[in-house]
Parts: structure tokens; C-alpha cells; sequence
């Protein structure tokens, strides 16, 4: 079995090359620029433990893992688009340096060569994998288009907000598993407990994000610290103040989200702070942690092997970045 140090390391050897033709330069260029940013790349190293949690690690998998690191990297630079966020692994986002419309096109272009990889798959689970795939970003879609509506819409429940990050986050991350599963053969059972994991882990795995882009150390987090209280968007953090603030700083909160404030930011961080958020996070990490780890046990295969995993899932409620 190995470690995710070991697997992001296989994994950046295997994904560095080229995956673009040279010209136009002006459209791979910055498809390059922004791939060679790195970043912690969870998803393919999730498809590949999730295969070796059954078997050897195939070389099918491998192009799945492309595939899936190359649709995630996408689905960041249309999102630096929306969320008008000017950094990212702390290096200036694409359509900032290049501008939106060869943001758009370099997005594009990385989600068709995503395919390619996955029609490299000789598995007789093929059409599976393309199925889960493609149910997987669409939901993406569905949970970024909530993210949006959110911004505009003054309140939002902890359910909503729970089922808009699981969309647009959680299910890339059990997606990621159970496509490296379904190769290695798993079975039904498995597959479902597998995808639980990734689904509970993956709303813990966004509640450390929100938290981290409210209190995240700006040099080591690499995105523009703050970012969510600027747009409004509609965070635990947000929808937990709103909720439990006094009536004198629920007003002072209303009044900061109509505003463009210059201390806006620094505001906000202040009621979130009065109000405690710190053990917000904590308990709702805990509580989406420990329903992964119940998925986990349940896998039945020998508890060892679920070591990667775990360690895995410690890591991602608790990085600062
Ligand atoms: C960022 O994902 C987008 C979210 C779903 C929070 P990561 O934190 O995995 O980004 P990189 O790939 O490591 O930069
Ligand atoms: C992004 O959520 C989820 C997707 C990219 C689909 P965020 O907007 O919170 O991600 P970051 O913080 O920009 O990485
Ligand atoms: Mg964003
Ligand atoms: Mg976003
Ligand atoms: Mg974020």
C-alpha cells in the first residue's frame, strides 16, 4: 500500500508531460501556466488508492486519475472566472494573467483532453466509469450554479449550503474513489461504502476550505484570503453568525453585507470571530469526519489497507492549505 506522499509524487511524474499541442501558443500557454502551478492533487491520488484498496494499481487507472486531475483544474479556472479571484496555489489565477476569454477557452480545452485520457481506458468497466464521470460533472455544475444563486440570496439554511458544497465539491472526491474501485474490481457493497467516504470526507474537505479562506494564513494558503466575504458567499461560517449573533451585531452584519466597505473583511472576520466559528468548524468537520470513517470500517476489505486512506482523510480536515 502507499502513502499519499508517495502517490502524489508517482502522480506528478506521470501527469508532468505535455497534454496539449503547441499551437496556438496563446490558448496551451496559459493551459500549461496553470497545470504547472501544481496543487495538492487529492483527486488523482484518490483514484488511485481507491483502486489499490482492491488490487494492484492498474494502468488503466492511471488515465483515469489524468483524467480527473485535468477536469478538477477546469473546473478552478472557470471558477476563478466566477469567484473574480485574482490567486490560486499562490501564483496569479489564468484570467487575471491572460484575460477571461482565453480563461474560458484554456477551461475548455482541458475538460475535452480529460476525455481523451478516459477514452484511453480498456477496462470492460468503461462505459461505468464514463457514466459516473459525467454524473460527477454535472453535479459540479448544479452545485457551482447554487454557490452563485447563494451570493444574491440573503439567507440560506445549513442544509442547503451542506447540499450545495457536496454538488459542487464531496462528489468530485467520492467520485474519485469509486472510479478507482469500480476498476479494481470491487463490488457493490464496497462501491457504495467508498462512495460514502469520499462524500462525507469531501463536505468536511470544503467546511476546512471555507474556514481557511476566512482565517487561512495568506502566505501559506495561496488564495486571496477573505475572497468569500467579499462576493457574500453564503458559508457555514456566514449562515452560523447570521444565526447566532445578537440582535446589535446580526444589524452590523446585514449592514456589512450591503456594503463595499474597505474594512469589509476585517469586519466580518471580527463578528465571525465574537461568534465562535472556530468550534463551528470543528464540530461540523467532526461530525461529516466521523461518518467517513463509519463508511471506511465498513469497507470489508482488511483494515490495514485502509491505512492511506485514513491518513489521507486526517490530512485534508486539517491542512492550512
Ligand atoms: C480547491 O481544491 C477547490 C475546492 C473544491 C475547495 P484543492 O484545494 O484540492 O485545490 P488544489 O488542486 O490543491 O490547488
Ligand atoms: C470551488 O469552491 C469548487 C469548484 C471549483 C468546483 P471554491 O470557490 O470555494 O474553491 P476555491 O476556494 O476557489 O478553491
Ligand atoms: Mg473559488
Ligand atoms: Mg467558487
Ligand atoms: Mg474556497
Amino acid at each position: 500500500m502507499h502513502s499519499f506522499e508517495s502517490l502524489s509524487k508517482d502522480f506528478a511524474a506521470f501527469f508532468q508531460k505535455s497534454h496539449f499541442p503547441d499551437q496556438p501558443a496563446s490558448l496551451y500557454q496559459p493551459a500549461d501556466y496553470f497545470l504547472g502551478l501544481g496543487g495538492k492533487r487529492v483527486r488523482p491520488v484518490c483514484c488511485l488508492m481507491g483502486n489499490e484498496l482492491f488490487d494492484e494499481i492498474l494502468p488503466d487507472t492511471w488515465q483515469v486519475a489524468t483524467a480527473i486531475e485535468l477536469f478538477h483544474n477546469f473546473t478552478l479556472i472557470h471558477d476563478d472566472i466566477m469567484d473574480k479571484a485574482p490567486l490560486r496555489r499562490g501564483m496569479a489565477t489564468v484570467h487575471s494573467r491572460y484575460g477571461e476569454p482565453t480563461a474560458l477557452l484554456a477551461g475548455d480545452v482541458m475538460l475535452v483532453v480529460a476525455y481523451d485520457y478516459l477514452n484511453k481506458v480498456r477496462s470492460e468497466h468503461f462505459h461505468r466509469i464514463i457514466q459516473l464521470f459525467n454524473r460527477t460533472a454535472r453535479e459540479v455544475c448544479e452545485g457551482q450554479q447554487l454557490d452563485m444563486n447563494f451570493e444574491k440570496s440573503e439567507t440560506v439554511s445549513l442544509d442547503a449550503y451542506i447540499k450545495m458544497i457536496e454538488l459542487k465539491t464531496s462528489v468530485l472526491l467520492a467520485a474519485s474513489l469509486k472510479l478507482g474501485a469500480i476498476l479494481g474490481g470491487a463490488g457493490e457493497g464496497n462501491l457504495h461504502h467508498i462512495y460514502e467516504f469520499g462524500r462525507n470526507l469531501g463536505i468536511a474537505f470544503q467546511v476546512q476550505d471555507d474556514y481557511l479562506d476566512a482565517f487561512g494564513d495568506p502566505d501559506k494558503f495561496g488564495k486571496q484570503v477573505g475572497g468569500d466575504i467579499m462576493a457574500n458567499k453564503k458559508t457555514f461560517l456566514l449562515i452560523k453568525a447570521l444565526e447566532s449573533a445578537d440582535p446589535a451585531l446580526k444589524a452590523e452584519l446585514d449592514a456589512l453585507l450591503q456594503s463595499n466597505h474597505p474594512d469589509k473583511v476585517e469586519k466580518v472576520l471580527a463578528i465571525f470571530r465574537a461568534c465562535g466559528v472556530d468550534e463551528w468548524a470543528k464540530t461540523l468537520k467532526d461530525q461529516y469526519l466521523s461518518a467517513a470513517f463509519q463508511h471506511l470500517d465498513d469497507i470489508a476489505v482488511l483494515s490495514k489497507r485502509k491505512e492511506p486512506l485514513r491518513s489521507l482523510a486526517n490530512f485534508l480536515v486539517q491542512r492550512d492549505y
